[in-house]
């Protein structure tokens, strides 16, 4: 006799990998299963992701997960709902028509689009954008005007630009945007469309979250923005209809969850702030992968910032729930700076070293590890140096991150919630307590992430 459960799922489409977590309402994880799935680097500077390999994936791992739930004696239909949380920015283009896959999805880290930014640039400088009809914003009205719509500069990084680059150089994209048949959507809305039954159902959806990775929301309207589709030449056909972090969907057509709704979507960092329970103003989170990503929240009100951060949606709990907004910055070389250590500097053997490493020298003896890998080691610098001028390094840009925010937002900083691999060592930890001044707070359940999409799940409107 199996037993029953009554258990969230949280499908977290990650960068390289896929996993699917069960967790039981105590945020106890019940099964799990992770998937990596294949990077394309055709050029350099290019990442592609095959969109329906993350599908397969996906699904793979929700099976799996299930299986092993089911084998560790729980009844099969013991998932009463599921949340998706997701890798953003990264531009998946699909038809309408066949529910597939029109080229490679470009991925959030890709470069290729240098030359869509600097046209987009000058046409902002020179054109500008029609941000009311008949009412023209261009030179650096334009870049404001831009900043103050979308929350975000005009960059390689955001989706806009990346789906613009596919429909000029891939004919079958041009094609179907021409013919109303391209559907855009982030990593998230291309899952949801799937599992919801792909192109027999054609449920199209985004949440705000990752809709404010576009370039194309109007963070405070809540809405796509008209003039910037106009602006970027997209038809408002591509658009997939927007929607909070918390709701029904949908429910899932197939497979070992058929019949379970889907009722969180959120992007991976905002879903690490709702599972850190950063929910108000002041309390911020930072996730510590290869890069690190530090969100503030900044309640109800959209801060513009003045120091180069990102305002962004940080979740809306419900339809008819006010969004919290957040700002964010980020660390592009944090875990990968002590990846270095162990594959180039070949001072320790493996990433958790780096603490025992460090903890041998009380200071860093005068070393300042920049990322751009230069410094100022001298004679009597040693390994333990260099491992804690790491560690400081990773504690200083984490600091000045904070700072901005401050600074901007006005607002004190409550504490620091902490995830991701680098977390696990007590060194790192305290340093970037001793080097920020601030609370730093490891919460014992670092699977921040997929849980914030459960969370959001659970408490569906
Ligand atoms: O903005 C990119 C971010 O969402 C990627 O997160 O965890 O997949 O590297 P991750």
């Amino acid at each position: 006799m199996s037993k029953p459960g009554e258990f969230v799922g949280s499908l977290d489409c990650g960068t390289t990998s896929v996993r699917f977590i069960i967790f039981d309402k105590h945020a106890d994880i019940i099964a799990e299963h992770q998937l990596e799935f294949p990077q394309y680097y055709p050029h350099p500077g290019w990442h592609d992701h095959d969109a329906t390999e993350i599908q397969v994936h996906a699904e793979q791992c929700i099976e799996a997960a299930v299986k092993d739930m089911v084998a560790a004696g729980w009844a099969a239909d013991s998932i009463k709902v599921i949340g998706i949380t997701n890798q953003r920015e990264t531009a998946v283009a699909w038809s309408r028509k066949t529910g597939k896959p029109l080229c490679k999805a470009i991925v959030w880290t890709d470069s290729r689009t240098k030359n869509v930014v600097a046209h987009f640039e000058a046409k902002l400088v020179e054109t500008g954008i029609e941000v009311t009809p008949g009412e023209w914003k261009k030179g650096k009205d334009g870049v404001e005007a831009l900043r103050n719509i979308t929350g975000l500069p005009l960059s390689t990084y955001f989706s806009a630009i990346k789906l613009r680059w596919m429909i000029d150089h891939y004919p079958e994209v041009a094609a179907a945007h021409e013919a109303d048949d391209l559907a855009f959507g982030t990593v998230e809305s291309w899952v949801l469309f799937n599992l919801l039954g792909g192109a027999a159902t054609g449920i199209h959806l985004s949440d705000l979250t990752n809709a404010s990775r576009t370039l194309l929301l109007n963070t405070t309207t809540l809405k796509w923005e008209p003039s910037l589709l106009a602006f970027f030449g997209f038809r408002p056909s591509i658009l997939p209809k927007l929607v909070s972090t918390s709701e029904v969907y949908g429910k899932i057509a197939a497979g070992a969850l058929k019949g379970v709704p889907v009722a969180g979507l959120v992007g991976d960092q905002q879903g690490a702030l709702v599972g850190n329970k950063c929910l108000k103003q002041g309390e911020a989170k930072c996730t510590y992968g290869t890069g690190a990503f530090l969100l503030f929240c900044t309640g109800g009100e959209i801060v513009k910032s003045s120091h180069g951060l990102l305002s962004t949606i940080a979740y809306q709990a419900g339809p008819n729930a006010k969004p919290v907004y957040a700002l964010e910055g980020s660390i592009a070389v944090a875990g990968s700076a002590i990846k270095w250590l162990r594959d180039s500097m070949a001072i320790i053997s493996s990433a958790a070293d780096v603490n025992d490493l460090a903890a041998k020298e009380p200071t860093s003896g005068g070393l300042y590890f920049v990322t751009a890998f230069s410094g100022a080691a001298r004679a009597y610098t040693n390994p333990s140096h260099i491992a804690r001028a790491t560690l400081e390094a990773n504690a200083y840009q984490t600091r000045a991150i904070i700072e901005s925010m401050l600074l901007d937002s006005g607002a004190p900083l409550k504490h620091l919630k902490v995830d991701g691999g680098m977390t696990n060592g007590d060194l790192a930890m305290q340093v970037l307590a001793d080097v920020g001044g601030f609370t730093v707070i490891r919460p014992e359940m670092r699977e921040s992430t997929a849980l914030g999409s459960a969370l959001l799940a659970g408490e569906r409107d």
